[in-house]
């Protein structure tokens, strides 16, 4: 229960917080003054007709991080494997080749997906000494139910 509510006042308070600032508005508009904010490669393909990412994309922006080492305890201690926020997925949709079709990896590439918007909200995580940052397998699209974030908070409160 107390992770549950901690989560809740998480998502209240703080992330979002350094999101907009990170993200600002969807045009990537500049105030005068401040830092260029990162343009993103745009995905490969939308997750499904529905929604673009696997998660409605603005809980995406907040929450990444926080799925993402849920989801990795999960594979790590209950041996669960599922596509839903895996690492492997994300990378696949969201790396994109450059113009002769190869890719770069993170550590060479600011414009990384996974590093531009880091490096500005100075965050390191150091996840790509192990995992691939280029991708490893093709991007899909489908229409199945995306994970359900309820239930997300739901399995952290255990
Ligand atoms: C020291 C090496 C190492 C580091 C650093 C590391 N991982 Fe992993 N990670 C692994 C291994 C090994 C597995 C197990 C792969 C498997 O069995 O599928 C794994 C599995 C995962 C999975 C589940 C499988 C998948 O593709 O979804 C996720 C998610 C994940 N890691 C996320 C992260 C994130 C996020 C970071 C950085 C914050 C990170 N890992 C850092 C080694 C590492
Ligand atoms: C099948 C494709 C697909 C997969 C898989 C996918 N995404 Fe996305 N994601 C998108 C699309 C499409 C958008 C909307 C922005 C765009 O068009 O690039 C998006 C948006 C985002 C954003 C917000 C970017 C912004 O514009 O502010 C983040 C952060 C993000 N995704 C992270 C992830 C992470 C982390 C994973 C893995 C857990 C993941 N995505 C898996 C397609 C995907
Ligand atoms: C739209 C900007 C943006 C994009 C794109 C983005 N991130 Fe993040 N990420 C952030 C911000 C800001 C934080 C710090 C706030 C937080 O922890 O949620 C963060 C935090 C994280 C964390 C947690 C770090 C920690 O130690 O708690 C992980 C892991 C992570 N991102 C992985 C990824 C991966 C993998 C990708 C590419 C698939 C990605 N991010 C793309 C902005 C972004």
């Amino acid at each position: 229960m107390l992770v549950r509510r901690l989560f809740r006042i998480i998502m209240q308070l703080g992330v979002g917080l350094i999101f907009s600032l990170a993200v600002n508005a969807d045009n990537g508009e500049t105030a005068a003054g401040r830092v260029p904010l990162p343009t993103l490669p745009t995905a490969k393909m939308d997750f499904s007709t529905e929604q673009k990412c696997v998660a409605p994309t603005d809980i995406m922006r907040r929450m990444h991080g926080t799925f993402l080492k849920h989801k990795r305890n999960e594979t790590m201690h209950q041996g669960i494997r599922t596509p839903a926020y895996s690492l492997v997925e994300c990378i696949s949709c969201h790396v994109t080749p450059k113009e002769d079709g190869s890719y770069t990896k993170i550590q060479e590439d600011p414009q990384h997906f996974c590093r531009s918007c880091h490096a500005y909200a100075a965050v390191q995580p150091d996840c790509f000494q192990c995992h691939a940052s280029t991708p490893e397998k093709e991007a899909v699209s489908t229409d199945s139910v995306p994970a359900n974030v309820e239930e997300m908070s739901m399995s952290m409160s255990k």
